[in-house]
């Protein structure tokens, strides 16, 4: 028995929606997970030559939380190993979620081959435990935009889909940056002014891409909570919005811990225009990097092919 999931990248924070909003994005990386008589680890693409395959690696982590749950009689035909092929299509440490999709992948290949003994809220408990917070992992596994936070019972989660369809525009930066660095940048506490300032954006932006009304994204993704004490590690970044906003979109972001940053905009040809203004700026600041333009990944991780 052979089990593949599809699972998107994402995008998290949207600006004022720290460690609680993520959307998941139509770019999509690919788990495959099959009993075997030792532990087998595979990866293709993205990080293949970095990537541990070992009892090191996250996905393997995410398979062996997931099987400590279970009785013994259930895990069994993944107990003894199992072979975890990984093909990875957008890159590590950019601020896609990488690490989430690799947890939230193995997970849903593993509980689909063992016939689905957890529930997605405990496949999303286990999730948000391994990656430290909740955004990335619930719009990976769920797709669409979701807002989720931690509780001591689980993880409070509400998803929903804007009923336009907006086009992202990703300026990916040719440097990595990982989270755990993009977090030690940020202060314990914060002036009770920045923490307004962002809870009203944060309800800002779920109230206007829930109801379509996207002319408030400019607004809504405005943050002072970690953005601009990221800007330390990445100096080319308030050029880059300006650059995205002067161009037409509607909102512009870190995505995640960055480096990536994401425009939304209302269309194709803008998020193009858009893509090709920020890089530009990256460019007139000296980081080489690309664009790509997505939408929102509807579906979140799904069983593409089972065997
Ligand atoms: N909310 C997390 C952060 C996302 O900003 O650190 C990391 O991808």
């Amino acid at each position: 028995m052979t089990v593949s999931v599809q699972v998107p990248a994402t995008t998290a924070n949207l600006g004022s929606g720290f460690d609680a909003i993520g959307a998941a994005l139509s770019w999509h990386s690919f788990v495959t997970i099959e009993p075997c008589d030792s532990l087998v680890v595979e990866v293709v693409g993205e990080g293949e030559k970095e990537i541990a395959r070992n009892e090191n690696n996250i996905a393997v982590k995410a398979v062996r939380v997931f099987l400590q749950q279970l009785p013994n009689d259930i895990a069994k035909p993944l107990s003894k190993g199992f072979r975890l092929s990984l093909d990875n299509r957008f890159p590590l440490t950019r601020g896609l979620g990488s690490s989430a999709a690799a947890r939230v992948g193995a997970l849903v290949a593993a509980n689909s081959l063992l016939g689905e003994p957890l529930s997605v809220e405990q496949l999303l408990k286990i999730a948000t435990e391994l990656e430290g917070h909740a955004d990335n992992v619930a719009a990976a596994l769920l797709g669409g935009i979701v807002v989720a936070v931690p509780t001591d019972e689980g993880i409070s989660w509400a998803r929903f889909l804007p009923p336009i369809e907006p086009r992202i525009a990703l300026l990916v930066p040719d440097f990595p940056l990982e989270t755990e660095k993009a977090r030690s940048v940020l202060p314990n506490s914060v002036p009770r002014k920045d923490a307004v300032f962002n809870l009203g954006r944060a309800a800002l932006l779920v109230a206007s891409l829930s109801t379509g009304q996207i002319d408030r994204l400019r607004v809504a993704m405005q943050d002072k909570l970690h953005q601009p004490y990221r800007q330390s590690l990445m100096p080319w970044l308030k050029q880059v919005f300006e650059a995205a906003l002067d161009a037409g979109a509607l909102g512009v972001h870190l995505s995640g811990a960055g480096p990536t940053v994401a425009a939304w905009c209302d269309d194709e040809v803008k998020a193009e225009t858009v893509a090709k203004a920020m890089w530009q700026s990256l460019k007139s600041a000296g980081v080489n990097g690309f664009w790509r333009v997505v939408g929102l990944d509807t579906q979140g991780a799904k069983v593409v092919q089972r065997g």
